[in-house]
């Protein structure tokens, strides 16, 4: 595996599953674990809105489900290289650990940013 290039690719074909008919707006995440697995996210959007799941949440609750508890790297895609939203990146900040964080377009051209960058001071008491 290529970090970050077939990461990316992964998480193009994971935001590729995305339901979003409410928004249009499709995301796509692919978490490689500590044993070299690729899980992927996307969002699901839900007739009652706020019920919705973003991609990033449902790729990390998703490697859990599977056992997985250490990850390596995690990429995420949208169409415009969005960054993700605050309560994923609280969820991120508690499950992933200090990992690199590709966010990418659809044309490959990623940012590289840490957990720190992302979220600093986060919630971590509990
Ligand atoms: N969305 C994500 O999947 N991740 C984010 O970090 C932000 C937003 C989704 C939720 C919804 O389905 C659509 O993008 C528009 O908000």
């Amino acid at each position: 595996m290529n970090i970050p290039i077939d990461l990316i690719n992964e998480a193009i074909k994971a935001r590729e599953k995305a339901i979003a008919p409410y928004s249009k707006y499709r995301v796509g995440a692919a978490l490689l674990t500590e044993d070299n697995s690729i899980i992927h996210g996307c969002n699901v959007e839900s007739k009652a809105y706020p019920t919705t799941l973003c991609a990033e949440r449902v790729g990390i609750f998703s490697a859990i489900a599977q056992g997985h508890k250490d990850f390596k790297a995690i990429a995420l895609v949208t169409d415009d290289g969005a960054m993700p939203c605050g309560a994923c990146r609280q969820i991120m900040a508690e499950y992933i650990g200090d990992i690199p964080i590709y966010i990418s377009d659809l044309n490959l051209n990623y940012k590289l940013l840490s957990m720190q960058e992302l979220l600093p001071y986060a919630f971590t008491s509990l």
